[in-house]
């Protein structure tokens, strides 16, 4: 089978590498001239775990190439992905839809034949009739089908989740394109992955209500955060509690300081929007999205008073990204919180394992190359990102690095009995704050 893959993004370079593992031909399109000369050359231009040897074994066996003209990946493919962004609009939060409008057209100039075509990228119920009508209007007499496929995958595992899925869902009218995206994905019924065949609305929509719903659970918890501290309860006894209920399910309750990433913040957006446009306002997902924007600013206003005040105080503060194992920093917690500091008068001497590339586009503060560092001489420590060279710091180390010994731990990874001991005024999130014992 013949794959062109348009956007050689997040989510469309890994479905284009594991694709080809399936044993497809891929071709990977993007516009960025300097990112295709940089996978030609063997280089991953973001930070994925194993994308490299993915890429590598199947550029090696050939199954896997790289192209900045559409004409030539699309000439002779069976199925033509979308993969390219969609951020959010400015001004309304509508999904942005400028890339997927322009690559319908350049596929449309380059189809020679039939194949099915379709959105991978989250966008909006209805937009795949579009690029229907777009693809028609320049090539009236083209025969080709649309399917929807929305991508479920997470940054950081993305391998993974994509070679594993917990279901792949296709929206689709015709049995010619069904049987196309059945064979797309024949390697998964191996394992037998659900394949979830539905019309190309249902498809577009349970990609938003899968999304909102996520960010629904983790705002619901952090809200239960906020009531443990004031009550002395510890959330994440209250997540287990809870999530051990199976209708519950005990995932995506950790608390944290709001959810960020290139995706639940515009896809809440969107979601809200789309149902404003067509009057049936969804009040939750609205709640979501305005509870999660305050929520990081409630963060940076947290740590500002477990300093007692940040005016002259230096502050260590480890992981930017909004969540570990990638190097994405759309959206993160960070750009909220850092800038806070700053404006209060902090000075912030920062690490990342992987975000320091991007976090340098984006901030201004002292970059350093590993945790400790970041630590020597500041008055406290804060950690925003729940990296796992974060959960067993040398205490001893640190306390004798930081001028007093305080942990702020957005992300809940040490215990607070631990860090007592270890001397440490330890505030977490949904816990109460833990007083030096020592
Ligand atoms: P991205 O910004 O990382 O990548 C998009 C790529 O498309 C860019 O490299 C850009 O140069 C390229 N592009 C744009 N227009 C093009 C064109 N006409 N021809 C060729 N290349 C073009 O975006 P992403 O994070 O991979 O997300 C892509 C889509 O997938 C979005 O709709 C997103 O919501 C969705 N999604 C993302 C994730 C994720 O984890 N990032 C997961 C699931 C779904
Ligand atoms: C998310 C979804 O999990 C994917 O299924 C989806 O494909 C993707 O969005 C997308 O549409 O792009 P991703 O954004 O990569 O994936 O990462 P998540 O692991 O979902 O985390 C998103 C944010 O929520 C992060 O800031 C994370 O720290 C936060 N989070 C997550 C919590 O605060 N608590 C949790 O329990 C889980």
């Amino acid at each position: 089978m013949r794959i062109a893959m348009i956007g050689t993004g997040y989510v469309g370079l890994v479905s284009g590498a594991c694709l080809s593992e399936f044993g497809h031909s891929v071709v990977c399109v993007d516009k960025e001239a300097d990112k295709v000369a940089a996978l030609k050359a063997g280089t991953i231009p973001i930070y994925e775990p194993r994308l490299d040897e993915v890429v590598a074994t199947n550029t090696k066996a050939g199954r896997l190439t790289f192209e900045t003209d559409i004409a030539k990946a699309v000439r002779g493919a069976d199925a033509v992905f979308i993969a390219v962004g969609t951020p959010s609009r400015r001004g309304d939060g509508h999904a942005d839809l400028t890339y997927v409008h322009a690559a319908a057209e350049e596929i449309a100039r380059a189809l020679t034949g039939y194949a099915v075509v379709v959105t991978k990228s989250t966008v909006p119920v209805g937009t795949s009739r579009e690029v229907e009508k777009i693809i028609r209007k320049l090539r009236p007499d083209l025969e080709f089908d649309m399917a929807s496929n929305p991508e479920f995958l997470r940054e950081g595992s993305a391998i993974d989740d994509f070679r594993r899925p917990d279901r792949v869902v296709v929206g689709c009218d015709t049995e010619r394109a069904r049987e196309i995206m059945r064979e797309v994905y024949r390697p998964l019924y191996l394992h037998e992955t659900p394949i979830l065949f539905t019309s190309r609305e249902s498809s577009e929509l349970i990609k938003y209500a899968a999304n909102a719903f996520l960010a629904t659970k983790i705002t619901f918890i952090n809200e239960m955060a906020d009531i443990c501290e004031k009550v002395g309860a510890d959330v994440q006894d209250v997540s287990r509690g809870i999530g051990l209920d199976g209708r519950i399910g005990g995932k995506f309750l950790h608390a944290g300081p709001g959810f960020g990433g290139s995706c639940f913040p515009k896809d809440t957006l969107a979601l809200r929007k789309t149902a404003q446009d067509l009057g049936t306002p969804t009040r939750i997902v609205e709640a979501v999205v305005s509870v999660n924007d305050s929520r990081k600013l409630a963060m940076a206003e947290k740590i500002e008073r477990a300093f007692g005040g940040v005016n002259g105080k230096t502050i260590a503060v480890l992981g930017l990204t909004f969540k570990p194992n990638t190097d994405d920093m759309r959206d993160a917690p960070s750009l909220v919180i850092v800038p806070f500091l700053q404006r209060k008068g902090a000075t912030i001497r920062a690490f990342d394992p992987e975000g320091v590339k991007e976090a340098r586009k984006l901030m201004n503060v002292e970059l350093c190359r590993d945790a400790y560092e970041a630590l020597d001489g500041s008055d406290g420590v804060v950690i925003l990102t729940e990296w796992n060279e974060f959960r067993a710091l040398d205490m001893a180390r640190m306390k004798a690095l930081l001028k007093t010994p305080l942990m702020i731990d957005l992300r809940n990874i040490y215990r607070p009995n631990q860090m007592a001991q270890a001397g440490f005024t330890y505030v977490s999130v949904g816990r109460a704050t833990a007083a030096p014992s020592r």
